[in-house]
């Protein structure tokens, strides 16, 4: 290979390494909440290690707007560039995603659950599995806390970046709500 090439490829793959570690040392300010493995130190807290990125990305610029309210996640994003969310979006969406340990609900839960998620039609755009995909997020196997939290908040406006979510929310109970919760954190 004549040295020219070898010389152009050595300083791209010190760009692209200088670029991961910047973005794996971002990412360790998120660690603090949403875990060293994946784990978040408080069940409120979403899991975001394995989510997919492009709804990963959509979270934070909404947080950024204000389209989505959260204390503890308007400070991040506050001078977060665009590349910078993507960038983040990207990598933490290729991390494992944790074992919660969370129980599977009991069948009279699980009953009611989907007989809700079927009237609702969830897997039309959560998926089999509820895995999502690109912006639609997985939410299977996600902490019990947050789900319960996210899904009352959607109902309640709280969380108002998704009119869809909220209108849809609002056609079901309290216990309606925690049976879904529970069933989507135990799968
Ligand atoms: C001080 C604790 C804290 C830190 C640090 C933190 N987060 Fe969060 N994060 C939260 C909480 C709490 C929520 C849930 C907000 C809500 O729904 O009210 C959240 C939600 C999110 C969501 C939405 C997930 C979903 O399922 O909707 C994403 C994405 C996210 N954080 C990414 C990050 C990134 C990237 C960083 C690092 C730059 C970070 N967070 C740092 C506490 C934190
Ligand atoms: C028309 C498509 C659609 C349908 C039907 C739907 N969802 Fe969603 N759901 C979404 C999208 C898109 C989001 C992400 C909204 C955003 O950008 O914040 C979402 C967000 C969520 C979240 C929040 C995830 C997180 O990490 O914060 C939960 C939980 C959820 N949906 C559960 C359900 C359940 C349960 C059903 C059925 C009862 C359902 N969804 C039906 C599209 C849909």
């Amino acid at each position: 290979m004549p040295t020219w090439i070898f010389a152009i490829f050595s300083f791209l793959a010190i760009i692209a390494t200088a670029h991961a570690d910047g973005i794996a040392e971002k990412a360790t300010l998120c660690a603090s909440c949403h875990g060293e493995n994946g784990v978040p130190v408080d069940p409120k807290v979403p899991v975001i290690w394995g989510q997919n990125a492009g709804y990963l990305y959509i979270e934070l610029r909404d947080f950024k707007r204000g389209a989505r309210a959260s204390e503890m996640m308007a400070p991040m994003v506050a001078d977060m560039s665009r590349d910078d969310m993507m960038a983040l979006a990207e990598y933490f969406s290729k991390q494992p995603w944790p074992n919660l340990g969370q129980k599977p609900a009991s069948a009279a839960i699980a009953e009611r659950a989907e007989t809700v998620a079927n009237s609702a039609q969830c897997s039309q755009c959560h998926l089999a599995g509820f895995l999502g995909a690109s912006s639609v997020p997985r939410v299977s196997d996600q902490s019990f806390d947050y789900l319960l939290a996210t899904l009352e908040a959607f109902r309640s406006g709280t969380r108002a970046n998704n009119a869809w979510m909220t209108d849809l929310m609002k056609a079901y109970s309290d216990d309606d709500i925690k049976a879904l919760a529970a069933y989507l954190a135990g799968l």
